[in-house]
């Protein structure tokens, strides 16, 4: 007997119907898992924040199909136009002063007067905001505190069981989250991420570090992304109760090697499910991570790192 073929288009509308009713739904986006409520409706908003177990003053990214409707949430400037028009959809959110403040409810923006806003690249994201019609919160899918999920699996036993659908996407493509920059004032790098520094100075101008305003960026607390063993970084001889992960010259001997080629999206795409798998390993004290040089995307990979070792404050 043949096969029945169901097209993609079945799943996304009993997706956007769950996200209709209020329930929440686990979303694949090029850079890691989602979990996705209807941005409008503050007690699906209130299900993400118990569901992730997250602090209700870290607001979150209202997801858009595209710049059309990201202009209906968000007042767009010129810089905001020029970098959506470079860089989405893709890895890139924009914080703006909000437009419609029914669109985007007071909880999901954790009562302040901006909104975060990004056009995830992929047909499934934007298949399901499209079917949905308007704009979709997606916190990462994991709970709060823990490595963001890049793959179906993990994204499911983080906070499957709070989901009323969940769509697989395979993994992920680029394994980090977004980049998150603030257009308020002079413009704001408020956290690193796969879109890099030097790529959005060539589109407005030097870009101001978050720290001034750390106010700003709510979510980026010390301790975050981390696994349950202690993390170490910058090492290159690894003790023998640790696993290691490696990074192109100095190998993941007895761990694992983020990129043997030193290749730094290769090891942004490894980096959360790698640090999963070590924290699974047996009899180990400890994650031992290789230098990982600190220009482009590496920025944003120490960024993690360093969270994921309890050193940023
Ligand atoms: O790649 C991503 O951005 C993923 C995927 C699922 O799209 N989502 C994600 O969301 O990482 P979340 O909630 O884990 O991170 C949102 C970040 C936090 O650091 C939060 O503080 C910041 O965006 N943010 C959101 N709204 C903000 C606002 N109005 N002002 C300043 N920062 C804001
Ligand atoms: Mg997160």
């Amino acid at each position: 007997m043949e096969p029945k073929p169901l097209h993609i288009s079945i799943a996304l509308r009993e997706a956007a119907a769950a996200l209709r009713a209020g329930g929440l739904v686990i979303l694949p986006t090029e850079t890691v898992y989602g979990l996705a409520a209807d941005a409008a409706n503050a007690r699906a908003v209130a299900k993400v924040y118990a569901a992730k177990g997250r602090p209700s003053f870290n607001p979150l990214i209202a997801h858009v199909s595209g710049v059309e409707m990201a202009r209906r949430i968000a007042r767009f400037d010129e810089r905001a136009e020029a970098l959506a028009a470079k860089f989405w959809p893709g890895p890139l959110t924009l914080v703006l002063p909000v437009a419609d403040t029914a669109a985007v409810c007071d909880l999901a923006r954790a009562g302040l007067d901006t909104v975060a806003v990004r056009a995830p690249a992929g047909p499934i994201a934007w298949g399901l905001i499209e079917f949905f019609g308007g704009p979709v919160v997606a916190p990462s899918a994991n709970r709060s505190g823990r490595p963001s999920p890049t793959t179906f699996e993990d994204a499911v036993a983080e906070t499957g069981e709070a989901a009323d659908a969940a769509l697989d996407g395979g993994p992920c493509e680029i394994g980090l989250e977004s980049t998150v920059v603030a257009l308020l004032d002079r413009p704001r790098l408020l956290r690193p991420g796969a879109v890099t520094r030097a790529e959005i100075e060539a589109v407005i101008g030097p870009l101001a570090e978050a720290d001034a305003d750390a106010k700003r960026s709510p979510g980026r607390l010390a301790r975050h992304y981390a696994p349950d063993l202690p993390v170490r970084l910058n090492v290159e001889e690894p003790n023998p109760d640790e696993v290691f992960l490696g990074f192109g010259r100095w190998g993941g001997a007895g761990g694992f090697n983020l990129s043997p080629s030193g290749d730094l999206a290769e090891a942004a795409a490894n980096l959360f499910s790698y640090l999963r798998a070590a924290d699974l390993a047996d009899g180990a004290a400890g994650i031992a991570v290789a230098p990982i040089p600190d220009e482009g995307l590496g920025e944003a990979i120490n960024d993690r790192l360093r969270r994921a070792a309890g050193f940023v404050g």
